[in-house]
């Protein structure tokens, strides 16, 4: 995206070299002439500062595995990110839910920014459109759908598979990952649901205060049923502030048919924010692929470069 977008960039005065590539497999990999990816050579780093270093980082984009329970090493990463002088740009959750407040103020302490768009709906503006055009708005609640490959498998076993066959199709798609448990029993819906509360109702909260529940107990039986009732079943994301603190849920729920969220199909997601001038304002998207993601990132690039204010 980098690369198809560098005519873009070059209109806004960005741009942009990559200097370095780093995975668990490939190793640290730095040139700060520009790394030719046709020969992707093993080199002397050992760590992700001497990988910054070596590579004269002005931007860090993380996008390793989630850990929903710690968060690392995505975590690590970026602190050296911020700590060496880079931008620290995640698509990754866990370190918005387990360290934002640490890296934002981290952030602000060295005029870099850390970014996080591609973390809830890839690369939907959420946190984005609170932060840059909704200034003094307060967020009460939200609910939605936010976790794809349940809404997959759920769809699957409406047109008439088992819950393992579903979720064997959706393998096969390349949806859900090999080990798709943090997605069917709600850890990953639940790492959105404490990202978007700790960020955007600014009350870091943690996930076993979320109420979670996944698709794994219902059958295919239940789950026809319900379509034919008219109130088929999703994974339904809710926050919800009250007087006694905030409380949030993920859940498999019946939705009648006349909510947006039952028409929400395959990969899409939505989710309805309401707001203390807003009762009700939703974002909908529609089988994003992962460019989607890429572009989240990209965004938070553009916004970084050509804004360090805040
Ligand atoms: N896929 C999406 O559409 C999407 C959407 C929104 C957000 N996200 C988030 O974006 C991140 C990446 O997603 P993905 O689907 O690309 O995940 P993935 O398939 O698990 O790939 C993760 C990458 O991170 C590398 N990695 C994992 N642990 C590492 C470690 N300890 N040190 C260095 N590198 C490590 C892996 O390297 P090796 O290959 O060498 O093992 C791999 O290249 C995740 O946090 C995910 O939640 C993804």
């Amino acid at each position: 995206l980098l690369e198809t977008k560098t005519p873009d960039l070059a209109h806004r005065n960005i741009a942009c070299r990559i200097t370095g590539v780093a995975s668990r497999r490939l190793g640290w990999i730095a040139d700060p002439a520009g790394v030719d990816f046709a020969r992707l050579e093993p080199s002397s780093q050992k760590s992700v500062r001497e990988w910054l270093a070596a590579a004269q980082a002005d931007v860090l984009f993380e996008a390793t595995s989630l850990d929903p329970h710690t968060g690392q090493p995505a975590i690590d990463y970026l602190r050296a990110a911020l700590e060496m002088g880079a931008h620290a740009i995640t698509a990754n959750k866990g370190p918005v839910v387990h360290a934002y407040r640490e890296l934002q103020a981290l952030a602000a302490e060295t005029g870099k920014r850390f970014l996080f768009e591609s973390t809830v709906m890839d690369g939907v503006p959420i946190f984005s459109m609170f932060r840059e055009n909704l200034p003094g708005l307060e967020l009460r609640g939200f609910h939605g759908i936010l976790n794809s490959t349940t809404n997959v498998i759920l769809g699957g076993m409406e047109a008439g598979l088992s819950f393992e066959d579903s979720l064997k199709r959706a393998q096969e798609f390349g949806v859900a990952e090999t080990d798709a448990s943090n997605d069917i029993d709600g850890w990953d819906a639940a790492v959105k649901v404490a990202a978007l509360v700790t960020v955007l109702m600014d009350s870091p909260i943690p996930l076993r205060e979320i109420r979670r529940e996944g698709i794994r107990a219902l059958t295919g039986d239940a789950v026809r049923a319900a379509r034919l009732a008219g109130k088929p079943y999703k994974l339904v994301c809710r926050a919800q502030r009250t007087a006694s603190g905030i409380k949030a849920s993920v859940a498999p729920e019946q939705v009648p048919l006349s909510d947006p969220m039952a028409w929400i199909e395959g990969t899409s997601s939505i989710v309805y924010f309401e707001t203390d001038l807003f009762p009700g304002l939703a974002l909908t998207e529609v089988n994003p692929g992962p460019e989607a993601t890429a572009y989240g990132m990209l965004a938070d690039f553009v916004r970084a470069v050509t804004d360090q204010k805040s």
